[in-house]
C-alpha cells in the first residue's frame, strides 16, 4: 500500500503531523522533493520536533526513512539534524540517503540571498536556503550528487570547473563579492563525506523491494500544490514539483503503484513569502487566526499570511493530485469565530472562476466569492469521534467536502499525536 501525503495549499498544512500519525503502521517513509526549505513539526510525549530534511517517520525505530533522489540535501543541515536527534537520545539508524540526491553546495544559499536582494520589490520571499539555485544547477547538469562525495578526484575536477567558470564570475562581476575557493570547499565537503557515509545508499533496491513485498509506504510531500513549479503561482513558487507526480519521480515509486493520495489541507489558508493570495485577511480576523494558530514560519520564523479557506485552491489541488481523501488540520483554531467564510470561487471582470487562474495578476485582483457559515464557538481539542464534534463544526467540514468534491477522512483537532478524529480508513 503506497500513500502520498501532499500539501494542498501554500505549505505548512501539518504534513509532518499526519506522516508521524500514519508512520506508526508504516514500513517505509520517503521524502521525495524539496530540501531544508521544509519545516515539518511533530509533537509527541517527548516534546516538539522540527524536521527539515529528516523524514517525519524517524521517531519510529521500525520505519525505514529514505531521503529520495528528488530531494536537494544540504549536508550541513542533515548532519545537524542527526546530531539534534542524538542529543535527545535518538539514533536515526534507519535513515537512508539516495546517492542520486543532489547537494545544496555552500554557494547556493549565498547566491539565493544575492539574487533575492537584486530583485528588489519583485523578490519572491524565498527561505534563502539555496533551494532554487541547487535545483537550477541540477537541471543545468552542473550539480553535485551525494554519491559524488565518495569520488574525490571527480569532485576536485568538477568543483574547479563549476566554481571558477560559473560561480565566481557571477560573484565578482555581477555582485561585486568575494570569490569562492574550490580547494576549501573540497576539504569541507570531504569532511561531510566521512560523516554521511553510513547513510548513503542506492535507494532503488530498497524502494523496489518494499513494493515487491507489499510494504506500507508513505511518500512525504514537502511544500504544496500552490508552490509547485507548474501548478502554483509562478514565479512565486518553489523550484520543485510538490504534487503527486513529483512524489513518484522523486522517490522512485512508479505512478501505477500509488494506491492513495491523502491531500493535507488546513481548515483555513496560510502563505509565507510573496505572491497572490485571494482570501488573505489582513485585518483583525487574520491577526486572531495567526495568534491562535501560532502561524509563524517553522524555518524562518516569519509571520505567515493568513486567510479564509480557499475552496477554489483546494478543489484544484484535489483534482491535479488525484486526491483520494483529505486530512483536514487545525480545525480547533477556528473554534472561537462566531462565523466562518469559505471561498467557493473568484469573480474577475464579470466572470466566475472555479479554479486559480494561471495569470497571477488576475489572481491578485480577483474578488473571492464567499459563503458564510455559523461557527461552533466551543473547544474541540478533546474530541476523538465525528459524533463528538459540534453540529456546526461538522457542517463546516461537510461544506469543505462539497467544495472539494473529496471526502475528509482525518481531522486534526490539536498539535499532539493523539489529537485527531478518523472518519475513514481508505488511506491506511
Ligand atoms: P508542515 O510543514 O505541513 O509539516 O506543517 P508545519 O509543521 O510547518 O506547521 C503546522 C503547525 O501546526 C505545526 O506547529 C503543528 O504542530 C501544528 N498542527 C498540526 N496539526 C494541527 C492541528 O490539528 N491543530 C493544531 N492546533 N495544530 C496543529
Ligand atoms: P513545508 O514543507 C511554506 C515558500 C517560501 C517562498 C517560496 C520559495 O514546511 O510546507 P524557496 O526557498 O523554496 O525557494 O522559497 O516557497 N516555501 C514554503 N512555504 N512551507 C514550506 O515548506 C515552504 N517551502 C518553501 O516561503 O515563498
Ligand atoms: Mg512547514
Amino acid at each position: 500500500m503506497v500513500t502520498a501525503i501532499i500539501g494542498g495549499q501554500w505549505g505548512d498544512e501539518g504534513k509532518g503531523k499526519i506522516i508521524d500519525l500514519l508512520a506508526e503502521k508504516a514500513d517505509v517513509v520517503i521524502r521525495a522533493q524539496g530540501g531544508n526549505n521544509a519545516g515539518h513539526t511533530v509533537v509527541t510525549e517527548h516534546g516538539e520536533f522540527k524536521f527539515q530534511l529528516m523524514p517525519s517517520g524517524i521517531l519510529y525505530p521500525h520505519v525505514t526513512c529514505v531521503i529520495g533522489h528528488g530531494v536537494v540535501v544540504d549536508p550541513r543541515v542533515l548532519l545537524k539534524e542527526i546530531e539534534q536527534l542524538h542529543e535527545r537520545g535518538l539514533e536515526p539508524a534507519s535513515l537512508v540517503v539516495s546517492e542520486r540526491a543532489h547537494m545544496v553546495m555552500s554557494y547556493h544559499p549565498v547566491l539565493d540571498r544575492l539574487e533575492e536582494d537584486s530583485r528588489g520589490d519583485d523578490r519572491l520571499g524565498t527561505t534563502w536556503r539555496g533551494i532554487g539555485p541547487a535545483y537550477s544547477d541540477k537541471i543545468r547538469r552542473i550539480g553535485f550528487r551525494i554519491g559524488d562525495l565518495q569520488k574525490e578526484a571527480f569532485m576536485r575536477k568538477k568543483l574547479d570547473f563549476v566554481v571558477q567558470q560559473v560561480k565566481n564570475p557571477v560573484m565578482t562581476d555581477l555582485y561585486k563579492q568575494d570569490r569562492f575557493d574550490p580547494d576549501m570547499m573540497l576539504e569541507e565537503y570531504l569532511g561531510y563525506a566521512s560523516q554521511l557515509d553510513p547513510y548513503i545508499k542506492d535507494t532503488y533496491p530498497i524502494v523496489q523491494d518494499a513494493l515487491d513485498r507489499g510494504a506500507r509506504v508513505l511518500l512525504e510531500g514537502a511544500q504544496a500544490t500552490m508552490l509547485d513549479l507548474d501548478f502554483g503561482t509562478y514565479p512565486y513558487v518553489t523550484s520543485s514539483n510538490p504534487t503527486a507526480g513529483g512524489a513518484c519521480t522523486g522517490s522512485g515509486v512508479p505512478p501505477t503503484r500509488l494506491d492513495a493520495v491523502l491531500l493535507v489541507l488546513k481548515a483555513y489558508t496560510t502563505r509565507v513569502g510573496y505572491g497572490p493570495f485571494p482570501t488573505e485577511e489582513t485585518g483583525e480576523v487574520g491577526d486572531q487566526i495567526r495568534e491562535r494558530g501560532r502561524e509563524f514560519g517553522t524555518v524562518t520564523g516569519r509571520a505567515r499570511r493568513v486567510g479564509y479557506f480557499d475552496g477554489a485552491v483546494a478543489r484544484y489541488a484535489a483534482r491535479v493530485n488525484g486526491a483520494t481523501s483529505i486530512a483536514l488540520t487545525k480545525l480547533d483554531i477556528l473554534e472561537q469565530l462566531p462565523e466562518i467564510k469559505v471561498c467557493v470561487g473568484y469573480d474577475f471582470r464579470g466572470e466566475f472562476h472555479d479554479h486559480p487562474m494561471a495569470n497571477i495578476s488576475h489572481l491578485k485582483h480577483c474578488e473571492p466569492r464567499y459563503v458564510t457559515l455559523p461557527g461552533w464557538e466551543q473547544p474541540i481539542g478533546h474530541c476523538r469521534a465525528w459524533e463528538e464534534l459540534p453540529a456546526n463544526c461538522r457542517s463546516y467540514v461537510e461544506c469543505l467536502e462539497d467544495v472539494c468534491g473529496t471526502l475528509v477522512e482525518l481531522i486534526g483537532v490539536g498539535p499532539r499525536r493523539d489529537q485527531f478524529v478518523v472518519r475513514g480508513r481508505s488511506f491506511l
